[in-house]
């Protein structure tokens, strides 16, 4: 592997890696010259290369909490929902394009090889009081659940957090509308949520993020609810899309690590960490505080 340093918090990667099981379902991008170096070529960087080939650049342990949500595979249908071009049930409608530099539409159990294999990197990654929040989708397919367990396979999962998610409009007479989706807490044997996060219970209902251009983004509001219920001081999201996890990290005092394929959501991202620093959108969950200090 070789990696090229470009202006600011964005490093371009890119491998010529046999196993790359993204390969055919990716678009390439830039060819790299240098090694980059834990902590400081990580830390409060969006890297714009493959999940699995910049984390397997990675030491043992070295992050605290990794909160993701990979490409769910949605173009891979037995339905005409993602297929026929309407976005079927689901508000992520824009998906129907698959994301920038990545279609969507990988045979099933390559996607799931896939992904077990971040999982696996991933949970190399997270230290002895770490964890990984895990965000999918449950679906029907062929009248057959998939609950996702060809994935997580023997990684320990320690609980289900259902996050519901507010409906859209339903064009399915057959159907009820789909509300929910899962997110798996996996943690390593010493992870503790801070006190009083336990509170929450696991039924969490967040509305999707309307004011994001990216196909998938996560609401700011959700990753903050996960962030703020760990100690974590070094944050990782390998499929970090519009920057989410790291936007909420760092407006919380956290260091981030952001790992995305698709040039431009980096570059998109970086812009948004940039004009978080003026105009925080952490800030707009937290009203009250703004009159902190002032009675
Ligand atoms: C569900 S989206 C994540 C959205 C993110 N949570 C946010 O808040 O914007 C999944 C992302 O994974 C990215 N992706 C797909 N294949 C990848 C790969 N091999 N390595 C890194 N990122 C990848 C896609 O470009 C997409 O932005």
């Amino acid at each position: 592997m070789t990696i090229e340093f470009v202006e600011g918090a964005v490093f371009f990667v890119a491998c010529n890696k046999q196993d790359d099981m993204t390969s055919n379902h990716s678009k390439s991008i830039h060819i790299v010259m240098s090694t980059m170096k834990f902590p400081d070529d990580f830390l409060n960087t969006i890297i714009c290369g493959d999940s699995l080939s910049v984390m397997q650049q990675m030491p043992d342990n070295c992050v605290d909490l990794i909160v993701t949500s990979p490409p769910y595979n949605l173009k891979n249908s037995t339905g005409n929902g993602m297929k026929n071009g309407n976005g079927g049930k689901w508000a992520g409608a824009a998906l129907v394009n698959g994301y920038s530099h990545h279609d969507d539409n990988m045979p099933h159990d390559e996607y799931a090889e896939w992904q077990y294999k971040c999982l696996k990197e991933m949970f190399r990654l997270i230290k002895n009081d770490g964890a990984i929040f895990y965000n999918h989708k449950w679906r029907v397919q062929g009248g057959l659940i998939q609950d996702r367990m060809d994935i997580i396979r023997d990684i320990p999962v320690r609980q289900v957090i259902i996050w519901r998610r507010k409906g859209g409009i339903n064009f399915n007479p057959g159907y009820f509308l789909p509300t929910y989706e899962v997110i798996y807490l996996i943690p390593k044997p010493d992870f503790k949520l801070v006190p009083k996060a336990n509170a929450h219970g696991d039924v969490w209902e967040f509305t999707q993020e309307m004011n994001n251009d990216h196909p998938a983004p996560f609401p700011v509001a959700l990753i903050d609810r996960i962030i703020s219920s760990t100690h974590a001081q070094i944050i990782m999201d390998p499929f970090s899309g519009s920057g989410t996890t790291a936007v909420v990290a760092s407006g919380l005092g956290r260091n981030f690590i952001g790992i995305e394929l698709s040039p431009e959501y980096c570059e998109k991202s970086k812009e948004r960490i940039e004009r978080n620093k003026k105009h925080s959108e952490i800030a707009k969950l937290y009203p009250a505080t703004l009159f902190q200090g002032i009675a």
